[in-house]
């Protein structure tokens, strides 16, 4: 053996040598993996327009109890030598902080139309270093006015003449130019953007897949560009680029201005293409003169609200390939009168997020007059459009209509969509088979019918294409009530139907606003169930480029309604204050609030000026008040009066919420002054509101549910009368017979308030009723998403109202925020905004035996389980890195975590037993509780 180890002696000195240095390796480094890194709240966008961009990551880990003691940030022009170490455009060395996310960039200027690339590690609780995180990138749009040197372009500018053609929308049209490239690419990049919508082709296909863009502004102050890569898609000789055009929200009917031109008649181009060139030179192809147009394209008609007529036989053939006729083609037009600011999109586009297929198709007996008519059940209520694929050419029109619902005929329910006609027309051309789907529309429909085949259509010929912002989902829900899920699905599946660039109340009649609040009292279940950071940053804008001078907000954003005001309603314009603080609550992102301040506070001197009082009873605007409470309901068996709060309570309830949110903003961005103003504004709010609304027994003016709702969520009653007030809702939902008699502002601001005050008994009583008006009513009669009314459908009775009679609006869905909030029981710490600490109450009750779910946070993933098990119970609990969180347990029994008593269990700081709960602080990591 000796001899051997002789023999083998370097060979052996070499292994230990190399255990020795693996060993010290290990040691040195973190098990901590660094993922989801996002520029300006996206991931590896291109073309920002911010240049100091905010860059984030999130960590993940094994053990428990970690964390980010300490950063290094490095960003480079060039991938090879990020690689490499090398950060020639930033290097942060060592910075400590346990910051992980919005971490500004602060190094060499950013330039126009340049790729960054970055990367990070990040060094633990112990002093330990991570990996590298892998590469990301974002790349830079075009920053100055100079770097634009595209033309708008379009056909010859027109006016309507008489009042008819207002109404008339004319064909899209046809753009095209062609172009050589003679040397090796390196890069491609193009900028494109509309005033209409566009979609614009290289050699034939579709660049991006961005949909409807751009998206809704006020086209009168910005519109956005997109930036693409485009490297992939071009020749190395003959190139074509061509464009088609459409009225979108710019040129056609919005909901207050039913014909075109709101914003403009004309559609106009904006393109501009970069080559960069592997030898280093480069080329810009733009829209400018040398454009041809032909005014007829088979997009015979589009717009929002009308549908679209598609005629392939004025589809000419080859037009996106080079040497094409253009003999029947003219010139473009040149507008430079057009001087419109660019903003670049840094929200997620809209896009196709979902396919589904139909559950049903039958054939509708009823139509005498139209033959071979079909109806298909998507199974779904959606938004968006279907996608037909044919194997056969009846070579006849093909008209497909939408409907949320079905008449008891089974012909389609359209009373409801008003002025909305979602028709899409397909005159199929030459092609033996028919693939199409609409461009430039979208509807809000479950059903689809279609007529005009020549045989009945199979299930697996069309396809419903599901329409939305591209926002991320962060969550899921899941419980032992399938009611319950169906509900929590149909939350979703409405934030899904509603964002389109602005949150809409509803995406198929003839209105699909940012209405704001319904905005507002869904924004935090928004939230939870989407990452809503970059979509909010974009409409929080459109929202301030609508405020007045002297700081009135809009009812709804982007406004634009001409004559009447749709100005200053109470719940509605508070939005611009709420949202904001939501936002900064959720994702701990002081830019929010810094970016809204001045128009928070223009708005909140606005409504103290003109309310010196401070009862809010002047500049209320429409006065909506609690919209659509129990007294709209139409039905036998339920109260027609006590529903309705006191308008003059519900505005200035909303006044103190405000003017004390924007207090606190104060406080987060360091304005001293303006704290002790709007402090004790907000104190002076509240007590006016006490003197005038409350009285020494606890009772709300009114005795409404939503009286009491609304001032204990937004903390108005004064502590020693809380106990009274909370009996006195808890009193007001009996008088219902345990039914809701709240609007959209009270519903979710009702159960959180009895959850709060120890009664989610109660709350869940409500939520899992399936009397009328309740919830599972609803999804007792089918729906798939959150109706507008209650009474949107009542067996016996049947439909609504069809003025207003939505089956896709989010508002009630606002009990999505309940069920994250007292089911799981994930819910933020104000102290701590961005989950840098945040809380976890599940409160079990109702008929549930077991609930589990996720939520995605901006620090990473949280998750909640717990199950019933005898008389016990076990929950199943994760904290991302870098977080903490108390958990608050329904038990003083003795709890173990892991087999092990919490008290001795690692990981875990026991902070006591109290009032039936146990309450612990976690560090990150997974958990297993049992009691
Ligand atoms: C919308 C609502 C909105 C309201 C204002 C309606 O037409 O659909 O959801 O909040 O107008 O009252």
């Amino acid at each position: 053996m000796v001899a051997f180890y002789y023999k083998y002696k370097s060979f052996f000195l070499l292994l230990l040598a190399g255990v020795f240095f693996l060993s010290f390796k290990i040691a040195k480094t973190t098990n901590i993996a660094i993922s989801n890194l996002r520029c300006e709240y996206l991931k590896n966008p291109l073309g920002i327009d911010n240049v100091n961009p905010h860059l984030s990551w999130e960590l993940s880990s094994s053990e428990r109890g970690t964390r980010q003691t300490a950063y290094q940030i490095m960003v480079s022009g060039d991938s090879l030598q990020l690689k490499n170490d090398q950060g020639d455009m930033w290097s942060t060395g060592k910075v400590k902080s346990d910051e992980t996310k919005q971490i500004i960039y602060k190094g060499k200027p950013l330039l126009s139309g340049k790729v960054y690339y970055w990367k990070v590690r990040i060094w633990d609780e112990a002093g330990k270093i991570s990996n590298w995180s892998g590469i990301q990138y974002w790349s830079m749009g075009l920053l100055k006015k100079e770097d634009w040197v595209a033309k708008w372009i379009g056909l010859d500018t027109i006016y309507p003449i008489t009042a008819q053609d207002k109404y008339i929308v004319p064909p899209s049209p046809l753009l095209r130019k062609e172009f050589d490239i003679t040397k090796k690419i390196r890069r491609a990049t193009l900028y494109a953007t509309a005033l209409g919508l566009y979609q614009v082709y290289l050699n034939g296909k579709k660049v991006g897949d961005h949909l409807l863009a751009p998206e809704w502004t006020d086209y009168s102050k910005r519109v956005q560009y997109q930036t693409y890569d485009v490297t992939p898609m071009l020749n190395s000789n003959e190139n074509v680029i061509g464009a088609m055009l459409a009225d979108g929200w710019y040129s056609g009917a919005l909901w207050s201005h039913f014909y075109r031109g709101r914003y403009g008649y004309n559609r106009r181009l904006l393109v501009q293409l970069h080559i960069e060139y592997a030898d280093g030179s480069s080329d810009t192809i733009c829209s400018d003169g040398s454009w041809e147009i032909l005014k007829d394209g088979p997009v015979r008609e589009a717009s929002i609200f009308g549908g679209e007529v598609y005629d392939e036989r004025y589809d000419p053939t080859g037009w996106m390939k080079p040497g094409f006729n253009v003999t029947c083609w003219k010139k473009v037009f040149v507008d430079t009168a057009i001087s419109i600011p660019l903003n670049a999109q840094m929200n997620q586009p809209i896009k196709v997020v979902k396919e589904i297929k139909p559950v049903n198709v039958f054939e509708l007996k009823k139509n005498k007059y139209q033959l071979n008519t079909y109806i298909f059940d998507m199974g779904q209520n959606m938004a968006g459009w279907v996608r037909l694929n044919l194997p056969y050419n009846p070579g006849m029109k093909i008209t497909l209509r939408y409907a949320e619902m079905l008449n008891d005929d089974s012909t389609l329910y359209t009373e409801n969509l008003r002025n909305a006609k979602p028709v899409d027309i397909l005159i199929p051309g030459k092609e033996d088979r028919i693939q199409y789907e609409p461009k430039f529309t979208y509807h809000g429909f479950r059903y689809v019918e279609i007529s005009g085949l020549s045989r009945p259509p199979a299930l697996s010929e069309i396809t419903g294409k599901v329409i939305a912002s591209a926002s991320p989902i962060v969550s899921n829900l899941e419980t032992s009530d399938k009611d319950l899920n169906q509900l929590w699905k149909n939350i979703l599946w409405t934030q899904l139907g509603n964002m389109y660039g602005i949150p809409t109340d509803c995406p198929q009649r003839d209105e699909r606003c940012g209405w704001m609040g319904d905005a507002q009292v869904f924004s935090q279940t928004a939230i939870y169930n989407m990452d809503m950071e970059a979509f909010y940053r974009k409409w929080f804008r459109d929202i301030r480029d609508e405020q007045t001078i002297d700081g009135q907000f809009p009812n709804y954003a982007p406004y634009v309604t001409e004559g009447l005001r749709y100005y200053d309603a109470p719940g509605w314009v508070d939005a611009g204050v709420i949202i904001p603080w939501k936002a900064y609550l959720n994702y701990g992102n002081k830019a929010i609030l810094a970016n809204n301040f001045k128009a928070m506070c223009k708005f909140i001197d606005y409504t103290y000026d003109t309310n010196p009082t401070l009862i809010r009873t002047n500049e209320v605007g429409q006065n909506y008040g609690d919209w659509l409470n129990g007294n709209t309901i139409k039905a036998s068996d339920y109260p027609t009066k006590g529903g309705s709060v006191p308008k003059d309570l519900f505005n200035t309830a909303y006044f103190a919420y405000s003017a004390t949110l924007l207090a606190k903003a104060c406080k987060v961005l360091d304005k001293t002054q303006q704290f002790k103003h709007y402090d004790s504004l907000a104190q002076a709010i509240r007590n006016a509101f006490v003197q005038k609304f409350i009285s020494n027994d606890g009772t709300i003016e009114g005795n409404t549910q939503a009286g009491y709702a609304l001032a204990l969520e937004f903390d108005l009653v004064p502590p020693e009368l809380k106990a009274k007030a909370v009996k006195h809702m808890v009193d007001a939902v009996k008088a219902y017979d345990d039914r809701i008699s709240t609007g959209i502002h009270t519903t979710e601001r009702l159960m959180n308030q009895l959850s709060e005050n120890g009664y989610s008994n109660i709350a869940y009583k409500l939520l899992e009723s399936h009397r009328f008006p309740s919830w599972m009513y609803s999804i007792d009669q089918g729906a798939t998403t959150i109706w507008e009314r209650w009474d949107g459908y009542v067996k016996g009775r049947g439909f609504q109202d069809y003025d207003m009679n939505s089956f896709n609006h989010y508002a009630i869905g606002s009990v999505g925020e309940w069920m994250y909030k007292h089911i799981l029981g994930i819910q933020p710490d104000e102290k701590a905004p961005g989950y840098h600490h945040f809380f976890i109450k599940p409160v079990p009750g109702g008929m549930l035996k077991w609930a589990t779910g996720t939520y995605h946070s901006v620090v990473g993933k949280i998750g909640v389980s717990w199950r019933k098990e005898g008389d016990g119970f076990t929950y199943e609990i994760e904290i991302p890195v870098n977080s903490t969180a108390t958990l608050v347990l329904p038990t003083e029994k003795r709890i173990t975590e892991s087999g092990v008593a919490v008290e001795k269990a690692k990981g875990i700081d026991f902070l006591g037993r109290k009032d039936g709960a146990t309450t612990l602080l976690l560090q990150s990591g997974k958990y297993d509780f049992k009691f």
